[in-house]
């Protein structure tokens, strides 16, 4: 990629993923040169299709668990599967890509003394015993379930960061994202919206795991990546760990009430037991940010979730859509 005086070049780790998408949409929006790097586990070029006849954007299949050597600004560390399915479908990899990965990332950010973002996880919570979650909570996880490879590998990766803070002086920022949806999800990734969705559009069964009653909180895609931006745009002192999310709680229940009545489904709702390990409660204290970024989502529910099924509408009837 050649390097234009003046703008910045950065990198997108997981980059063809769904949130990553989004991101490097919005640096070249910014006037950015964009590295998007990604091995397609769960990512797809669909994705980034549209990106890539764009000048400023450029795209290399690499898998984040070997090192890579390449002239940047700033890194987004974005690459690891995020749904239960995906990462327990290959748990050893999902540790290797968080653990090897960030070691590899802050390697490369360390040679070319760029700022590195870390997209961690609520999951770094566990189940909570504190409501609601602040960064303060040192979390409740078990390390050796079936939601360990994500849960602990992301526990080491902000170890790993604030380590190499400390050790070597990197400009880190550290996010902790809570549940966020929006268009370019997967169809099939096990994700509650997009499941939920992808059930009420198709006729079939809404699967509901326990009696619904379990709360989680749903931040909009573009919310989050303001979040973000603004957090990266925060001077060298500002590490983090910062929780990113949207505090208004819904239960499972009212959720699959709503994108029922959305989608004009007749979709039956049917109950499951809850998968191990499962929070039952998740919301994020948001207090951090709002006072450091100036920052809040915006998104009301109801909005996010017309553009998701308008999304998924497109895409299951061959459509396909990029918004
Ligand atoms: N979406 C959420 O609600 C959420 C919540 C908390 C944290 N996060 C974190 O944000 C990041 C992005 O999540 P997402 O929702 O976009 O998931 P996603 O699965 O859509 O994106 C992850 C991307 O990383 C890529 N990837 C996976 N392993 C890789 C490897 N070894 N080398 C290179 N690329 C690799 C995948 O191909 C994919 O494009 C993840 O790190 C995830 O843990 C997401």
């Amino acid at each position: 990629m050649q390097h234009r005086l003046g703008s910045k070049k950065i990198m997108v780790t997981g980059g063809a993923g769904f949130l990553g998408s989004h991101l490097c949409e919005r640096l070249i929006d910014n006037g950015n040169d964009v590295l998007c790097v990604d091995n397609l586990y769960t990512g797809t070029k669909d994705n980034i299709r549209h990106l890539l006849p764009h000048a400023r954007f450029e795209f290399m299949r690499h898998d984040v668990t070997f090192p890579l050597y390449v002239e940047v600004d700033s890194i987004y560390n974005l690459a690891c599967p995020a749904s239960p399915m995906s990462y327990q479908f290959d748990p050893v990899q999902t540790t290797k890509t968080s653990v090897h990965g960030a070691i590899n990332m802050l390697g490369l950010a360390k040679r070319v003394k760029a700022t590195i973002f870390q997209a961690s996880t609520s999951e770094v919570y566990g189940d909570p015993e504190v409501h609601p979650q602040s960064e303060e909570y040192w979390g409740n996880v078990n390390p050796i379930g079936y939601r360990s490879c994500y849960d602990e590998g992301k526990r080491c990766a902000e170890t790993l960061f604030f380590d190499y803070r400390r050790q070597h002086k990197l400009g880190i920022k550290v996010a902790r994202i809570f549940n966020t949806y929006g268009p370019r999800m997967q169809h099939d990734d096990g994700r509650v919206v997009s499941n939920f969705i992808v059930q009420a559009l198709t006729g079939k069964p809404i699967t509901i795991f326990g009696g619904g009653e379990q709360t989680r909180s749903f931040c909009y895609v573009d919310d989050l990546i303001e979040g973000i931006l603004k957090f990266m745009a925060t001077d060298d002192s500002h590490t983090g760990p910062l929780n990113l999310g949207n505090p208004q709680v819904f239960s499972i229940r009212q959720l699959a009430d709503l994108i029922l009545e959305m989608t004009n489904s007749r979709s039956e709702l049917v109950f499951e037991s809850l998968p191990p390990d499962d929070p039952k409660r998740r919301q994020p204290d948001i207090s951090r940010a709002q006072s450091l970024l100036e920052w809040t989502p915006t998104t009301t529910l109801q909005d996010g979730l017309r553009s998701t099924i308008n999304y998924f509408e497109n895409s299951l009837s061959g459509r396909g859509t990029r918004s």
